[in-house]
């Protein structure tokens, strides 16, 4: 029996952050909004009358549109700020953009920065909500959320569960909000890439550090195959990307030595051809496209709990 009622903080900056009780609320309350989906007409009232402001100064699909897709399947009010030709090409602060933002009557911001602790520097500056939707290297923490969502969908209580993580562990949000996740729920998790894209101290995480992928594959229960960030790697980081695929990419030559129930995942988007295959990227053990769709329960999860839900935390 969950004991936690709601998340115990306004924001939502990371899931180093939260409990494995406040996770599990999350989830829990993300298998309920997954049911909105299946209703003939998918809303409910639960946000009426919430404002929510999304500022991605980064690019994205899939964060952005399921953000905005939640919100209106809870009936909150959604301001969708082009960062493109707003004042922040100007020069105006992130902390100036969310103040006057603020006034303007918005309970919650998502937001997408280049700069690892953006959402935490807006949060210190708002009575409002905040919600890390991506920030540099450091977490993505409703990707963790989602990935996590989706692999006990497919495969139940993580406890004992093997996930390998695969691909450049260093410039990966995706990577530390999974192994924050996961580690506090009981999983064991490897990561496994080149050394040169493998950060220093890792294993301080509770993670395995393995460069050779084969022998990790063995036993593993899910391969969460990560993007290759070239616009956030410096020169020399790596050969070639051919080369990359060659010992590092997920193919099908590579699955035939895994578990038969492998349950192969990518965050998006996907670089076919470098860190996986079309025909593994297309192929019967993914789940990519699942875990698209649970974004957006996740995300109405998070809104939910973090504006409708916190009055009862305290309870
Ligand atoms: N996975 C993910 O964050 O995708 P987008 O960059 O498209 O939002």
């Amino acid at each position: 029996m969950n004991k936690v009622k709601g998340l115990l903080k306004k924001d939502l900056l990371g899931l180093r952050d939260i409990s494995c009780e406040e996770i599990n609320l999350a989830l829990d309350t993300a298998s309920s909004m997954k049911e909105v989906f299946f209703r003939p007409v998918p809303k409910v009232p639960a946000l009426l009358g919430k404002s929510i402001c999304l500022l991605f100064y980064e690019p994205s699909t899939r964060t952005r549109t399921s953000f905005e897709a939640a919100a209106k399947m809870l009936s909150a009010s959604i301001t969708n700020v082009a960062i493109a030709q707003s004042s922040a090409q100007k020069g105006e602060t992130l902390i100036d953009t969310v103040k006057n933002l603020e006034v303007m009557g918005h309970q919650a911001f998502v937001i997408r920065h280049k700069m690892s602790g953006a959402p935490l520097l807006a949060s210190k500056n708002l009575t409002a909500s905040v919600i890390n939707a991506g920030d540099g290297f450091n977490e993505h923490p409703t990707q963790g959320l989602l990935d996590i969502f989706t692999m006990r969908e497919k495969k139940g209580n993580l406890k004992g569960k093997k996930i390998v993580i695969v691909g450049d562990i260093a410039h990966s949000r995706v990577a530390r909000s999974n192994i924050w996740g996961l580690i506090k729920l009981g999983a064991k998790v490897s990561v496994v890439g080149p050394p040169t894209l493998i950060p220093k101290d890792i294993e301080k995480m509770g993670v395995k550090v393995n460069n050779n992928i084969d022998e990790e594959l063995e036993d593993a229960d899910f391969i969460n195959v990560l993007r290759i960030q070239l616009e956030r790697m410096g020169k020399g980081l790596l050969p070639s990307l051919e080369e990359y695929h060659m010992i590092y990419g997920i193919n099908a030559k590579r699955l035939e030595k895994c578990k038969k129930d492998i349950v192969i995942m990518h965050p998006g988007p996907i670089n076919r051809g470098v860190e996986i295959s079309s025909e593994v990227a297309d192929g019967p053990y993914n789940v990519i496209l699942d875990q698209v769709q649970n974004g957006v329960a996740v995300r109405m999860a998070v809104l939910f709990l973090l504006l409708g839900g916190r009055q009862n935390a305290a309870e």
